[in-house]
């Protein structure tokens, strides 16, 4: 924790050097903007320029945003607990306590299939390092890389990023938590060492409240390295926060600046699809390279003006994708108002299946159907793990000792499932 806060103060030194540039930034949007709207009989802009000028208007300045610590003051108790959730530990500084592999001798090796290769993870002077090694001694080569940033809470695993510069890679070996043990990262080969493998803006849009891009592109893996947040912050789901914060240290009166009139977000107050699209924005899937840059959505905006989500596949994966799978399900079709929020409450850790399984005793009395009667007791403490079973995913899957075993999944198609369906 300690960590994630120096990283935080650090952004927070650099911002006050952005906000300036920032409102020099936004005195020319402003510039630019407004004189179209109030000469309507101007010369009609080309097609290309009016979708920019369009674009432009999606877009907020950084400066607008204030960070976790900001609402800290006035909403302590959502800070306090929401620090514990995963969604605040899905990146971190990498540190002794937050990777969650062991470096220590005896527990630091990773063997591969390929006879020739091992990797071999090791602390020294405060950092971790990863290394490839080949051969047999004496004729061994290394090939070795910092493990600098952590990708997951660590509920089913972690991945591992290393700088080269200001390049931003993935780490071929993460670590599993339901097997304690090193492993090839999803989507790498067993046997093989790849350490090319770039982080593109989309991967750390769904894992951190925000990344600088050097060269705002769909497939660039170079960023500003001092301006980064790990974790996803309340403004990621609320929106934008200077505004609010001025307004309620202020006092209502004070709705001078252009950012006091744009209040916080609440999602409980949107429209269904709006509300749904903040969580979509990570829970709907990858998509396709993005309408705007990584990290301009702003939430109560549509979000398909920011990130591209339409994919043709009807094969909806249990790999991200809550959203599509709980409209296949009957409780969401016949219920008017069931949100992600029915069951999660995203400010606090998320509670075990016993006490998840009273949400849905909310809407349903257990009727004594053959299979229920024969689970007595215990049927009310899990509801989920027979209507809402971790499945296989068909497009995340793990190379382990050259066998390729699919990563595991809850679905959110709540139904009726056969034994065998569930294994
Ligand atoms: C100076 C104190 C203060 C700070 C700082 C502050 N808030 Fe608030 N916030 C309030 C108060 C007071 C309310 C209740 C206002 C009301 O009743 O409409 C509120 C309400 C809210 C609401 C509900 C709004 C609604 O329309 O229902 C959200 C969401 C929220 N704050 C989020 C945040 C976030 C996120 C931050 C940090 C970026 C933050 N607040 C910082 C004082 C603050
Ligand atoms: C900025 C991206 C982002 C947004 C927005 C987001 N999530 Fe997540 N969510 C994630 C990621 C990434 C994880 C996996 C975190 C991990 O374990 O490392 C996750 C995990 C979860 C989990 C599992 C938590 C656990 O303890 O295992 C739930 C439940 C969840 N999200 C619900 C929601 C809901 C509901 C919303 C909307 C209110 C939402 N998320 C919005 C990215 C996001
Ligand atoms: C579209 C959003 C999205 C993108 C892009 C994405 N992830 Fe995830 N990731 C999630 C969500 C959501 C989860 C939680 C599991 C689930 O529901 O699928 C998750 C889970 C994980 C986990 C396991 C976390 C845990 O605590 O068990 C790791 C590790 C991970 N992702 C790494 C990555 C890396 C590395 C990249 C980029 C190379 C990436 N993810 C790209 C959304 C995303
Ligand atoms: C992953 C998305 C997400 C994140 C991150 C998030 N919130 Fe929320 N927040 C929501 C949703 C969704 C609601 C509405 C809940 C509902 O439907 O009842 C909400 C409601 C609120 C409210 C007003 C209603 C209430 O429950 O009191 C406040 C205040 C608030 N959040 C503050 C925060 C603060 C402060 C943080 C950061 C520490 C934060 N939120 C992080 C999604 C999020
Ligand atoms: C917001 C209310 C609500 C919640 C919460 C809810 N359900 Fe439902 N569920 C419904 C409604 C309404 C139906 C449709 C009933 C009907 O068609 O008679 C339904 C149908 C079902 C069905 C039958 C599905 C089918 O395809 O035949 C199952 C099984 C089910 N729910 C299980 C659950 C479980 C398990 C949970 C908790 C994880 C849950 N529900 C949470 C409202 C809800
Ligand atoms: C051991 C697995 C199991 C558990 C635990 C379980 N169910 Fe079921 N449930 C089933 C099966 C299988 C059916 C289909 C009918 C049957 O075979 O008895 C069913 C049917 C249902 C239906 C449809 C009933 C109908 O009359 O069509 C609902 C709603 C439901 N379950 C909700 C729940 C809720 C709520 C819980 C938790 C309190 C729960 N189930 C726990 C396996 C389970
Ligand atoms: C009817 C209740 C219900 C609703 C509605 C619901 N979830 Fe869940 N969700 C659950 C349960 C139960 C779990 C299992 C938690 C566990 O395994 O500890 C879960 C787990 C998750 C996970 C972790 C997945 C994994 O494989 O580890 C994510 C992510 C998630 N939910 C996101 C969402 C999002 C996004 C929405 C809205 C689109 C949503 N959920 C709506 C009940 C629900």
């Amino acid at each position: 924790m300690y960590s994630l806060r120096q990283a935080n103060s650090r952004f927070r030194e650099l911002r006050r050097v952005l906000v300036l540039a920032a409102s020099v930034g936004s005195a020319l949007l402003v510039f630019t903007v407004l004189p179209r709207a109030q000469t309507p009989s101007a010369k009609a802009p080309s097609a290309a320029s009016a979708r920019n000028t369009a674009k432009k208007a999606l877009l907020v300045p950084r400066s607008e945003y204030v960070g976790d610590q900001a609402c800290e003051r006035c909403h302590g108790d959502k800070v306090e607990s929401y620090e514990k959730t995963a969604h605040h530990l899905t990146s971190q500084l990498a540190s002794k306590s937050t990777i969650l592999g062991t470096v220590g001798p005896g527990e630091n090796i990773m063997r591969t299939s390929n006879p020739d290769l091992y990797f071999r993870m090791e602390a020294k002077d405060g950092r971790f390092y990863q290394s490839a090694v080949w051969g047999t001694p004496p004729n061994e080569k290394t090939r070795t890389h910092s493990l600098d940033l952590v990708i997951g809470s660590g509920g089913q695993g972690q991945s591992y990023l290393y700088w080269n510069d200001d390049q931003l890679f993935g780490l071929p070996v993460g670590y599993s938590t339901l097997m304690h043990r090193w492993i090839n990262g999803p989507g790498y080969v067993d046997g093989t060492a790849e350490f090319d493998r770039g982080i593109i803006p989309r991967c750390l849009e769904c894992h951190a409240a925000y990344f600088e891009s050097k060269f705002p592109s769909a497939d660039s893996n170079v960023y500003d390295t001092t301006n980064f947040v790990l974790g996803i912050s309340c403004e990621r789901c609320h929106g934008p926060g200077r505004g609010h914060v001025e307004m309620e240290d202020r006092g209502t009166a004070a709705k001078t600046t252009r950012a006091a009139r744009r209040p916080i977000v609440n999602p409980a107050k949107l429209s269904s699809p709006r509300r749904a699209e903040i969580c979509g924005q990570c829970h709907g899937g990858h998509g396709a390279p993005e309408a705007l840059p990584a990290f301009s959505y702003v939430p109560g905006q549509p979000l398909g003006n920011y990130i591209n989500l339409s994919d043709s596949s009807k094969d909806v994966d249990v790999h991200g994708q809550q959203g599509k799978l709980l409209m296949r399900s009957k409780c969401f079709q016949a219920s008017l108002d069931m949100t992600c929020s029915t069951c999660h409450d995203i400010h606090k850790a998320e509670p075990d299946l016993s006490a998840l399984s009273q949400r849905c005793l909310g809407c349903h009395r257990v009727e004594m159907t053959a299979t229920h009667s024969k689970v007595g007791s215990a049927l009310a403490s899990n509801c989920v793990d027979c209507h809402m079973p971790m499945l296989p995913s068909k497009v995340v899957s793990l190379d382990i000792d050259g066998k390729q075993i699919p990563a595991r999944f809850r679905t959110h198609w709540i139904r009726i499932y056969s034994e065998e369906e569930r294994r």
